[in-house]
């Protein structure tokens, strides 16, 4: 099997940066394919703590190659910031780091529109505020910059003209300025010819890969609820964030993927605005944001908690054909008396089972409570060393989205992980 894709199963933040972490060691190559800065995964490194955005987090293993791929947007100055954090920590970049000449640049006017928008609008989306959506409108009306662009002083300079007489009346419709194209220029192309190194055909090396019988994990960003197409539009994040997306955003085919691999929370959170059907605005919610440290970690904003939603599990399982569900944080239940997990919604006296294409903010979950567990978790290695209550949660999930579960996470550090098994292993983990 050559790729696996490792997708978010819910609104994003699940954990796997902990998860592809985990399965960096069984691959050659790890490919991010989607999003930009709005991302991001915590890391420990020498004892110190560094937050990656861009780079995949299979960058700490050293015999596995990343690519920061086209389906990507860049932002170049926290791409170089970032090779510069892990320089200084003694992780190497060259020979293991690459960049896609085509991911679209998030140029610093995606970033001040981005945050004018959402400061006027009544209807906010809460976005990271990085940039992403006007970048993304850019590649898509067929005008951004690429990475590529940045190699060339006189192209770059160019194609800025164009494109900031585009968001010139965008800009001052929303009481803001744009740089010069002279400024962002001499900038951006004094970035370029830092990142010359790393700026390739990244497309044309995951096909070598391939051909060369290499295994190549598949990184998604953000989670199928913010999918641009599957989430819930129009509060949602601009990229395919779904396994679908891995092809185009890494330049391979779709007979090249082997297995779809989502990661999901014991629970639920979301950030930024958005109808959210099992949010806890209450003490057991604060329980959950306490106990899972429930913080973004690019914008530091507190993640609205709730209930497992088993309807938009089941949606995620669906639309990125899942082999398989990855459960973390499973620790962060313990010691709640009892657990509701939501398996359908209500809808004008109807019961649906997956989510409604409007109105999600209308519905009504409809729970069946799971008995909870006191038992620490931590020390977990399988499932079935798990309290036998924390094994039928599981099951539960299982029968209720038909996918199976493999690893689960029970605590932050690596080694605090259960049936962790190699995602490219041929024969599938047993089913239960
Ligand atoms: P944008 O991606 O910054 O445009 O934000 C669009 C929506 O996606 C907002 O609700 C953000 O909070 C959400 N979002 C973007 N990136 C992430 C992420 O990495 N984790 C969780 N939510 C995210």
């Amino acid at each position: 099997m050559s790729a696996v894709v490792v997708v978010g199963a819910q609104w994003g933040d699940e954990g796997k940066g902990k998860v592809v972490d985990l399965y960096a060691p069984y691959a050659d190559l790890v490919v991010r394919y989607a999003g930009g800065a709005n991302a991001g995964h915590t890391l420990v490194v020498g004892g110190e703590k560094l937050i990656l955005h861009l780079i995949p987090s299979g960058i700490l293993h050293e015999r596995t190659r990343c690519i920061v791929g086209q389906g990507t947007v860049i932002d170049p100055g926290v791409l170089l910031r970032e090779i510069e954090a892990l320089h200084a920590r003694g992780v190497p970049t060259e020979e293991r780091l690459l960049v896609s000449q085509r991911a679209h640049v998030v140029l610093p006017h995606h970033k001040s529109i981005d945050e004018l928008r959402e400061k006027k609008s009544n209807e906010a989306i809460g976005t990271t505020k990085r940039g992403i959506g006007p970048c993304y409108e850019d590649k898509v009306a067929r005008r951004g910059l690429r990475m590529g662009d940045l190699l060339d002083g006189t192209r770059l300079r160019d194609k800025l003209e164009a494109n900031l007489e585009c968001w010139r009346p965008v800009a001052a419709d929303l009481g803001g300025t744009l740089p010069t194209a002279e400024d962002i220029a001499a900038h951006y192309s004094g970035l370029g010819e830092a990142l010359r190194e790393v700026i390739s055909d990244a497309g044309a090396v995951v096909r070598a890969s391939i051909r060369d019988g290499e295994k190549i994990l598949l990184e998604g960003a953000q989670g199928t609820m913010l999918d641009i197409d599957n989430g819930t539009y129009p509060y949602v994040t601009s990229s395919s964030a779904v396994a679908g997306g891995a092809c185009a955003g890494a330049g391979i085919g779709p007979t090249h993927i082997g297995r779809a691999i989502g990661i999901a929370k014991a629970y639920t959170t979301r950030v930024g605005g958005g109808p959210f059907p099992t949010e806890l605005d209450d003490e057991t919610g604060q329980q959950l944001r306490d106990a899972g440290a429930e913080y973004g970690s690019t914008t530091g904003r507190p993640r609205r908690c709730g209930w497992l939603d088993l309807v938009a599990l089941r949606h995620a399982v669906t639309v990125n054909g899942l082999d398989e569900i990855a459960i973390t944080k499973l620790d962060v239940l313990t010691a709640l008396p009892a657990l509701e997990v939501c398996v359908a919604y209500e809808l004008d006296g109807r019961r649906l089972s997956h989510p409604p294409y409007e109105r999600l903010d209308a519905v009504r979950p409809i729970y069946e409570t799971l008995e909870g567990w006191d038992e620490e978790l931590s020390g977990c290695r399988s499932r079935d060393d798990l309290p036998t209550a924390a094994q039928a949660y599981l099951a539960r999930i299982e029968r209720e989205v038909g996918c199976r579960v493999g690893v689960v996470s029970v605590g932050p550090d690596r080694e605090d992980t259960a049936d962790l098994c190699d995602p490219f292993g041929l024969s599938a983990p047993s089913t239960r």
